[in-house]
């Protein structure tokens, strides 16, 4: 989540700085009334836990879905005017949101403008907001090979790009020729992968930054084989991971030879409780939403698992799940 300015004149204290937030939040949103599209989503108040994967979290002061680039900058530069904090929302697949929710914008690229894909030879131009698992089918049916891994990730490009996720050994950037992504400032860029310094589970020109879109390379190949790979990486998957609500890995690997799964499984976490949120007993890195977790429950057991790696193994575990937004009062 990008941090916030203040205001010119310093506000004594949190509780006037929150009021006072809340004053240029209002304002900003009759502002965005004026300037944005109708085709553009802009609502208040909106519950976001059902907009995450696992299914926790308070609501956003401000949502939107721009309609086109151009809403975009026109939104990003109006909160930039009033200082008000602005969190891109991908399909929530990564994210743990607080049960205070999300002061200031939450914008997501969900709407069609940013959902098309188009082909140019073995090149895709993909939105931001495809779904990885329609970009992996379309491949298929273009008989591209090199995507099947995107299959099961249950994201959109823009979050996979921001996160450089990654499934079955391989990496989002590692197909991926030209980024486009639009500064905090609403500047345009339009950039060669091999600029933007991408690695293990992070982005960094996208942590302030939001990606519009990207061109994807695949690699000419035979149809058949790339349905194997896929109906071979969905088997691994529903063999490896739960189907109950969660947000996937909740810790990064520590090394590459010591995943956190088998790091908890060893330290005989599976099944340990904190409220409705419990660890996972098909893989201990996953955290899961046994139908009433709230954030606070999940960030208990993160903690939890935490501490036990520490003290036992003396590993420091650093979480993979992004984790926004603010506790209740
Ligand atoms: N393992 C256990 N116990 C468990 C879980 C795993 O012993 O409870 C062992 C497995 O048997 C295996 C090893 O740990 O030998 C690694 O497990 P797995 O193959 O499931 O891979 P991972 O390293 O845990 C990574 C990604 C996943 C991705 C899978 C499959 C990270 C943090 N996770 O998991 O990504 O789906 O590979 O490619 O890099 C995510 O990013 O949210 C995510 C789920």
């Amino acid at each position: 989540m990008s941090s916030f300015t203040l205001s010119p004149f310093q506000p004594a204290t949190p509780s006037e700085a929150s009021a006072e937030l809340a004053i240029r939040v209002t304002d900003l949103f009759h502002k965005l009334q004026g300037a944005l599209p109708l085709e553009a989503v802009l609502r208040r108040d909106e519950p976001l836990a059902r907009r995450t994967t696992l299914r926790v979290g308070g609501p956003a002061d401000i949502f939107s879905e721009p309609d086109s680039e151009h809403a975009l900058i026109t939104l990003l530069e109006l909160a930039s005017q009033l200082s008000v904090p602005v969190f891109v929302l991908g399909r929530g697949s990564n994210l743990l949101i607080r049960d205070g929710g999300i002061r200031g914008v939450v914008l997501s690229l969900a709407h069609t403008a940013f959902s098309a894909i188009e082909f140019n030879g073995a090149l895709m131009q993909c939105g931001a907001g495809v779904r990885l698992k329609a970009i992996a089918t379309e491949a298929r049916r273009a008989g591209l090979t090199g995507l099947e891994f995107l299959e099961g990730i249950p994201g959109s490009l823009g979050g996979a790009l921001r996160m450089n996720a990654g499934a079955m050994n391989a990496w989002t950037f590692d197909v991926v020729e030209r980024l486009r992504y639009v500064t905090r400032a609403g500047e345009v860029q339009d950039v060669p992968a091999a600029e933007v310094g991408a690695v293990y589970r992070s982005c960094p020109v996208l942590r302030d930054s939001i990606a519009v879109g990207a061109l994807l390379r695949g690699t000419p190949a035979d149809a058949d084989g790339i349905r194997e790979r896929m109906e071979t990486y969905s088997r691994k998957r529903w063999d490896s991971q739960p189907n109950q609500p969660s947000a996937g890995c909740t810790f990064k690997n520590p090394t590459p030879t010591l995943p956190a799964g088998r790091l908890i499984d060893e330290l005989g976490l599976k099944g340990t409780r904190v409220g409705d949120a419990m660890v996972s007993d098909v893989h201990a890195n996953f955290f899961v939403n046994l139908g009433h977790a709230t954030a606070r429950d999940v960030l208990g057991l993160i903690e939890q698992v935490r501490s036990r790696a520490r003290e036992e193994r003396g590993i420091e575990l650093e979480t993979e799940v992004e984790i926004v937004g603010e506790d209740l009062p």
